[in-house]
C-alpha cells in the first residue's frame, strides 16, 4: 500500500473504547456518509480495540465477538463499504491488545489473512504485551510483511507511541503511518503535550509514512473513553490546525452521530484539510519570528503550488502577539518579492507592511495561514 497524503478517518476508540457493536458502526458509517465526510476526505472507519472474542478458534483464528458482531466483520465491511467508505480494523505485536484480547503475535501471517478474507482495508497494529527478547522493528516488518503478502491492499497503522526509537526503524516495515507519541486524552494539556513532543520528529515526516499524533479529539467536549476535562472549541480549532499543519493522519474520535454544527466546521474546513493534504509533504520549518506572551509556535511549510503555510499557534492561557519577517520566510527585499496573505479560519486578509507580517492571538487561538508569492 502506497499513501501519499495522510490518511484520514474515523476511529472508535476515543469515544466508545470497550463499548462497541456492529449496530454503532452501521450508525457511525450513515452518519459520516449523510455529513459529507468522505467527500472531504474521511475515508476510513476503523474499529479499535475490544472487538474480538479472547479466545482464538480451533483452526487458530481470530473470531468477532457473536454479542457484538452478530453477521460477522465481512458483513460490517460490505455495509461500511457501502456507504462508499474504507474498513479499517485493529490488532497487536503482542500476545494480547492492550485491553487483553488475542493480538498478532506469531499469528501475523494468518491474521492478516484473516483481514483480507473480511476486506478489511486498514490495520491499526498496537504495541502492548510485546516480547521482551525480540525488538520492536522486527514484529512489525513480520506484519508489514504479512500485509503485504495478504493479497489485499491494507494500509499499516503502526502504533509503537514513538518508543524504542520507532522513527528510526519503522520506513523499514511497510507502514504508512505510525504513532509518533503517547496516548491523547481530550484535555488541553494532552493537546499541547503532544504537539511538543511532535517538534522534534518533523524530519522523520513525510510523503509514505506519516508521523500520527493520535485520534482528534474534536468535539468530544470531555464525554467518552479518554473524555476528561474537555476542551472548548477555540481549543479544538487549534487542535485540528495543528496536527493538519504538521502532516499528521486526521483520524476523528468524537461521536459524529451527534456532532455539533461546531466541531462540522472545524472538522470540515477545506482549506485546512487541503494544507494537510498538500502532496509536496514539505517539513515544517520552525521560525523564530519575534513574539510577546508565553508559548507560542510560529511555523511555515512549504506547498506544492509555491504558497506558503503559516501556521501561529498560542498555547497559552494569555494572549500574544507574534511577528514574522519575511527574511525567515525565505523572501529577503532583494528577492523583490512579498506574500499575499488569507486568514484560513476567518478569510480575511492580513497586511504585510515593511516585509513584517503581526497578528495578535486570543488565548489558545490559532492563526492558519495561506500566503501567496507575489512582485513587489
Ligand atoms: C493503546 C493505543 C490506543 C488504543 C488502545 C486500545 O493505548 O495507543 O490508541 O488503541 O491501546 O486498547
Amino acid at each position: 500500500m502506497v499513501k501519499l497524503t495522510p490518511p484520514m478517518g474515523w476511529n472508535s476508540w476515543n469515544t466508545f473504547g470497550a463499548d462497541i457493536n456492529e449496530k454503532l458502526i452501521f450508525d457511525t458509517a450513515d452518519a459520516m456518509a449523510a455529513k459529507g465526510l468522505p467527500e472531504k476526505g474521511y475515508e476510513y472507519l476503523v474499529i479499535d480495540d475490544c472487538w474480538s472474542m479472547k479466545e482464538r478458534d480451533a483452526n487458530e483464528r481470530l473470531v468477532a465477538d457473536p454479542e457484538k458482531f452478530p453477521h460477522g466483520m465481512k458483513a460490517v465491511a460490505d455495509y461500511v463499504h457501502s456507504k462508499g467508505l474504507k474498513f479499517g480494523m485493529y490488532s497487536c505485536a503482542g500476545n494480547l491488545t492492550c485491553a487483553g484480547y488475542p493480538g498478532s503475535f506469531e499469528h501475523e501471517f494468518i491474521d492478516a489473512e484473516t483481514f483480507a478474507e473480511w476486506e478489511v482495508d486498514f490495520l491499526k497494529y498496537d504495541y502492548c504485551y510485546h516480547s521482551p527478547i525480540i525488538p520492536g522493528k522486527y514484529l512489525y516488518r513480520r506484519m508489514g510483511l504479512a500485509l503485504e503478502n495478504c493479497g489485499r491492499d491494507i494500509l499499516f497503522s503502526a502504533c509503537s507511541w514513538g518508543i524504542d526509537e520507532t522513527h528510526e526503524w519503522i520506513k523499514t516495515t511497510g507502514a504508512s503511518m505510525w504513532r509518533s507519541t503517547g496516548d491523547i486524552f481530550d484535555t488541553w494539556e494532552s493537546v499541547k503535550d503532544l504537539t511538543r513532543q511532535q517538534e522534534k520528529l518533523h524530519p522523520y515526516n513525510g510523503a509514505g509514512c506519516f508521523n500520527d499524533m493520535d485520534m482528534l479529539v474534536v468535539g468530544m467536549y470531555g464525554k467518552g473513553n479518554v473524555g476528561l476535562k474537555g476542551c472548548n472549541d477555540i481549543q479544538y480549532r487549534t487542535h485540528f490546525s495543528i496536527w493538519a499543519f504538521m502532516g499528521s493522519p486526521l483520524m476523528i474520535g468524537c461521536d459524529v452521530r451527534d456532532m455539533s454544527q461546531a466541531s462540522l466546521d472545524i472538522l470540515g474546513n477545506e482549506e485546512i484539510i487541503r494544507i494537510n493534504q498538500d502532496r509536496l509533504c514539505s517539513q515544517p520549518v520552525k521560525l523564530a519570528g519575534t513574539w510577546a506572551g508565553e508559548d507560542l509556535l510560529l511555523y511555515s511549510r512549504q506547498l506544492e503550488n509555491g504558497d506558503l503555510a503559516i501556521g501561529m499557534f498560542n498555547l497559552s492561557e494569555n494572549k500574544a502577539v507574534g511577528r514574522l519577517n519575511l527574511d525567515e520566510l525565505g523572501l529577503p527585499f532583494s528577492t523583490g518579492r512579498t506574500l499575499e496573505v488569507k486568514e484560513l479560519w476567518t478569510g480575511e486578509s492580513v497586511e504585510v507592511k515593511n516585509a513584517t507580517m503581526v497578528r495578535e492571538l486570543e488565548p489558545f487561538d490559532c492563526a492558519m495561514l495561506r500566503a501567496k508569492v507575489v512582485k513587489l
